[in-house]
């Protein structure tokens, strides 16, 4: 059967912008978890300087990138990761999208990628891309099921995706259990940590904190330093695993641009500019938060991450999205795009500036 690629999930969202375009100054666009906030200056000025431009880039990471990536691990996590254990991807979204097909060339007797339940959708898209079975994981109390995973789906799992804090739903899991659920079965967990920085329940944390042996853990300069124009990221941890994805990826020829890599190490030996972001997207969600319960729409203060996960008793997601679009310009995400077991959400990204938010808020409050 020939593949025929469903529309992008962002692209169903055109109804829910010209309801909200009725109001003066247009949709006010939550749906997109882009950033909006200014990049550190110092990354620009080393960007523009265009160091290394001339030749090819390496394609696991110069030691500078990789140098500053694992510093910045150590530091963060309380690790003693070494460059060697780590290597550049660009952006993660190509990492998560490709990774379960390599991950099959290496061991072709197993087909399947498990994945939450709600979540990212490229979790899934990485399955369908290369010809393999994607199965869903429940979430019950909050934590990927594990011992719901049915016995038969393990022995073909190529990998287990973990993601905390989540998105959409800023849950944070419980890495130390995957990791052990995965070495159990000798099936690699990666745990896609790209929101690690905006943890509000304790402090960040990483899977390699429970061992390398086994898993990666995947992290991207997009979230954590506003740059998701640059494409850069890493994965690092289980040496095997690293050195298999760093060979296989150099042949394919996934290469970070080298004035990027030069910029991105400045962003990871810097972690004044990630406090202050902390505290935009801390302020951006409570603010919120506090006006959509006014309204009788449920959106707690999630653990992780720059979401709120919300709900209106009586409603699916898409009627609170549109109802959300009519009252205050706002457009979400409804949370279906994350997984049948999303349908009654919605997904607000804190990802416009403070005062398009406080005007959403102020038009929530007086409706
Ligand atoms: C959970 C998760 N993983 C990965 C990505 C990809 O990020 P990037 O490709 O910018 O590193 C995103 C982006 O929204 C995400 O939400």
């Amino acid at each position: 059967m020939s593949f025929s690629p469903p529309p992008y999930p962002y692209e169903r969202l055109d109804v829910l912008k010209k309801l909200a375009d009725t109001h003066d100054g247009g949709p006010i666009d939550c749906s997109i978890g882009t950033p909006v906030d200014a990049p550190p200056a110092a990354v620009l000025e080393e960007l523009a300087k265009g160091t290394g431009a001339r030749g090819y880039p390496t394609s696991q990471g110069s030691p500078e990138y990789r140098a500053s990536v694992a510093a910045w691990m150590n530091r963060r996590f309380g690790l003693s990761l070494s460059s060697n254990d780590l290597a550049a991807c660009i952006g993660t979204k190509e990492f998560v999208g490709n990774v379960a097909g390599y991950l099959h060339l290496r061991s072709p007797e197993r087909d399947t990628v498990l994945y939450p339940s709600i979540s990212y959708p490229t979790y899934a898209m990485g399955a369908t891309l290369s010809g393999l079975r994607s199965v869903p994981v429940a979430i019950t109390n909050g934590k990927l099921d594990l011992d719901a995973i049915d016995p038969n789906d393990a022995e073909r799992a190529l990998v287990l995706w973990a993601n905390s804090p989540s998105n959409p739903t800023g849950l944070l899991d419980d890495l130390e259990r995957a990791a052990s659920w995965g070495r159990q079965r000798g099936v690699p967990v990666v745990s896609d940590e790209c929101y690690a920085e905006f943890t509000w329940a304790g402090r960040p944390r990483s899977i390699l904190e429970h061992g390398l042996d086994g898993v990666l853990a995947l992290h991207s300069i997009s979230k954590r330093s506003n740059l998701a124009g640059l494409r850069a990221g890493f994965y690092a941890g289980d040496e095997t695993l690293v050195s298999y994805l760093r060979s296989v990826r150099q042949h394919a020829g996934f290469m970070v641009a080298a004035p990027v890599q030069a910029a991105v190490a400045v962003a990871y030996n810097d972690d004044e500019h990630v406090n202050a972001q902390r505290e935009r997207y801390r302020s951006r969600l409570t603010m919120m938060s506090e006006a959509l319960r006014s309204v009788g729409v449920d959106a707690p203060m999630p653990e992780g991450a720059f979401y709120l996960w919300c709900s209106k008793s009586g409603m699916d997601g898409w009627e609170l999205a549109a109802l959300l679009a009519e009252k205050c310009a706002l457009v979400v995400s409804p949370g279906e795009l994350y997984g049948d077991d999303g349908a009654n959400f919605v997904r607000i990204a804190m990802v416009q500036p403070d005062e398009r938010l406080e005007l959403a808020a102020e038009r929530l409050r007086a409706s």
